[in-house]
C-alpha cells in the first residue's frame, strides 16, 4: 500500500512531544512490512540539515498569498524514510518552535501555516501525477493536518480514504470565524455538523467529521473521549461518528529506547545485568549534585509542563516523600508557573531535588535509566510514551488510571509493572507514592516488578497489524 503520512512534527527532525516519536517510528515500522509510506511536514528552520540533498522540487504557487509553496522531495538522513518538506519562508522559517514563538505564544498565523500544510496534503493525495506517486491512503495526524480532508471536499478533489489520528483532543485547532476566509474553504462546510465549533471553526473537528476513519492512540482514551468529562467539547461529534472510531495503542521504537544499546546512558544493561542500573542512578545523582546514597528511591519526571500532566499534584505531595529520604529529578518545560515552582522546590531541597528546565533528548534517556520510578499523574493521557520507555529501562511508572496509562501499567497480579491510582488528587497520588516507597524497601518484590516491566513488549511490530487491517478495510481489500 502507498500511504501519505502527514504530521507537524517528526523525530528526529523536530520534536515537542509524543506525536514526533510516533510520526518518526510508525511509518518506519510500516515500511519494514513492505508498504510505501511517505511523510509530509513543513520545512521549519534547521530541518534541511537533517535530510539528504533535495532530489526534486515543485512550486505549487501562492494560493494563500503568503509566498510560494515549494515542495521538496528528500529522505530523513537517519533512517532513509522518504519525506516531502513544505517550504515557505514566510510561514515556517522562524526562531521559535513549530507552534509557539520564542515567548511561548501561539504564532498569530497558525491557521494559515497549517491550512497550507493541509492543502498540500490534499493536493498530493489527489494529484499523484504531480510527484509521480499516488497514495492509496491519506493518514493525517492532529489538528495541524486536519483541514486536509476539508480541502478534498471543498475543492472537489479526488477523495482517497482518509484516516485521522487524534493524539490529543485538547488541541483542537480552533480559530475565530473572521479568519475562515483565509483558508479558502467553502462556507458550506461552516455548519454545526461540519467545521463550526462553538462560534469558531476547528481544524480537528473537520477531520473528525469528514475522515473515513478516526483513530486515537489507546483503547481506553477511545472510550473516554465519548464522555463530556474527556471529550473537550467534541464528545458529541465523536459520538455521532463513533462507528468509525478505533483505539490503537502506540508503539515504541526499541532501537531508540533500550538500555542495552542506548549510547546516551552511563552504563548499558539488560534484564540479566539489571544490577548495573545502579551505576546509572549514581551517575544521575552526581550529574545533579545530589546526595549520592542509593538506599532510597529516586522519583523522576520527563514531561511537558501543562495542566494535562497533573504535575501540580506532584509539587504538593513531594515534601512528604522527600521527608522519607526519597529524591526527585525533573526534566521539563512549559507552563512558567510550574517551572518556577519546581525551581523553588530545588532551592528548598538542594541535596534531594534536581530540576532542569528545558528540552534535552539525551538527558531524557539518562534520566529514564537513572531514576527508580517515573511519576505520571496525568488528568488525561491519550497514550503516553514515557511510561513505555520507563518500563523498558526497569523504571517503575506511578500513573493515574486514565487513557493509555490505564492500558499499559498494572499494580496488581503476577504481571504487575508499576503503581496505579484512580483519582487526580493529592490523596490518591500520595498513597501510590507511599506504596511505591514501601515496595522499594522490599528489594525482592521491587526487582520482580522491574523484571516484569522490562519484559513487556510494546513494539510497533505488535501494532502494525492493526493499522494494516484498518487501511485494508478502508480500501475494501
Ligand atoms: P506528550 O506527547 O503528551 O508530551 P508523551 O509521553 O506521549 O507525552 O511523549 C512525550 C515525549 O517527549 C517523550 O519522548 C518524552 O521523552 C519527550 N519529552 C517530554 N519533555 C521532554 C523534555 N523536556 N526533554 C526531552 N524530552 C522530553
Ligand atoms: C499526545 C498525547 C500523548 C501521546 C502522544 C503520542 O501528545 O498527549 O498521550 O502519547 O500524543 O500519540
Amino acid at each position: 500500500m502507498n500511504i501519505l503520512f502527514v504530521a507537524s512534527e517528526i523525530y528526529p527532525l523536530i520534536k515537542t512531544g509524543g506525536l514526533a516519536d510516533v510520526a518518526g517510528s510508525l511509518p518506519v515500522a510500516l515500511r519494514k512490512k513492505g508498504h510505501d509510506v511517505r511523510l509530509l511536514m513543513p520545512a521549519y528552520s534547521g530541518v534541511l540539515d537533517k535530510v539528504a540533498p533535495i532530489q526534486n522540487q515543485i512550486n505549487l504557487g501562492n494560493p494563500f498569498n503568503v509566498g510560494d509553496l515549494i515542495l521538496l522531495e528528500t529522505q530523513i538522513l537517519e533512517n532513509g524514510t522518504p519525506i516531502w518538506l513544505l517550504q515557505c519562508q514566510n510561514l515556517y522559517e522562524r526562531d521559535g518552535g513549530p507552534y509557539l514563538d520564542t515567548d511561548g505564544k501561539d504564532y498569530k498565523d497558525n491557521h494559515l501555516r497549517f491550512s497550507a500544510l493541509s492543502w498540500v496534503a490534499a493536493v498530493l493525495s489527489s494529484y499523484g501525477s504531480l510527484m509521480k506517486w499516488q497514495p492509496d491512503i491519506l493518514h493525517i495526524n492532529d489538528w495541524q493536518a486536519g483541514l486536509s480532508v476539508a480541502y478534498l471536499k471543498s475543492w472537489n478533489m479526488k477523495h482517497i480514504p482518509v484516516v485521522t489520528t487524534v493524539h490529543n483532543l485538547r488541541y483542537n485547532g480552533s480559530f475565530p470565524i473572521s479568519l475562515y476566509s483565509d483558508t479558502g474553504l467553502s462556507h458550506d462546510l461552516l455548519t454545526h455538523h461540519g467545521i463550526e465549533f462553538y462560534g469558531q471553526f476547528s481544524a480537528l473537528k473537520a477531520s473528525l467529521v469528514y475522515s473515513d476513519a478516526i483513530t486515537t492512540v489507546s483503547p481506553t482514551y477511545a472510550k473516554e473521549i465519548l464522555t463530556t468529562e474527556y471529550g473537550d467539547g467534541l464528545d458529541g461529534t465523536l459520538r455521532a461518528h463513533q462507528h468509525k472510531l478505533h483505539g490503537i495503542l502506540n508503539g515504541v521504537d526499541y532501537d531508540q529506547w533500550s538500555p542495552d544499546i542506548d549510547p546516551a546512558i552511563d552504563t548499558q544493561y539488560d534484564l540479566k545485568t539489571l544490577d548495573l542500573k545502579q551505576k546509572n542512578k549514581l551517575a544521575l545523582l552526581q550529574e545533579n549534585h545530589l546526595d549520592e546514597s542509593l538506599e532510597q528511591p529516586v522519583f523522576g519526571v520527563v514531561s511537558r509542563l501543562t495542566e494535562q500532566k497533573g504535575l501540580d499534584l506532584v509539587l504538593e505531595v513531594l515534601p512528604t516523600a522527600l521527608a522519607q529520604g526519597a529524591k526527585f529529578i525533573l526534566l521539563g518545560s512549559g507552563d512558567k508557573a510550574l517551572e518556577s515552582a519546581f525551581l523553588a522546590l530545588q532551592q528548598s531541597y538542594p541535596q534531594q531535588v534536581g530540576v532542569r528546565i528545558g528540552y534535552d533528548e539525551e538527558y531524557s534517556h539518562r534520566l529514564q535509566a537513572g531514576i527508580d520510578a517515573l511519576l505520571i499523574p496525568s488528568r488525561f493521557e491519550p497514550c503516553g510514551l514515557t511510561q513505555l520507555y520507563a518500563l523498558k529501562y526497569g523504571t517503575l511508572p506511578v500513573v493515574r488510571k486514565t487513557g493509555g496509562l490505564a492500558d499499559t501499567v498494572f499494580e496488581d497480579g503476577p504481571e504487575a509493572n508499576g503503581f496505579v491510582f484512580q483519582n487526580a488528587d493529592t490523596k490518591s497520588l500520595n498513597s501510590a507514592i507511599n506504596r511505591c516507597i514501601e515496595t522499594f524497601r522490599d528489594q525482592k518484590s521491587w526487582k520482580h516488578r522491574q523484571e516484569n516491566a522490562m519484559q513487556y513488549d510494546f513494539s510497533w511490530e505488535k501494532t502494525t497489524s492493526h493499522w494494516l487491517a484498518l487501511y485494508s478495510d478502508l480500501l475494501g481489500k
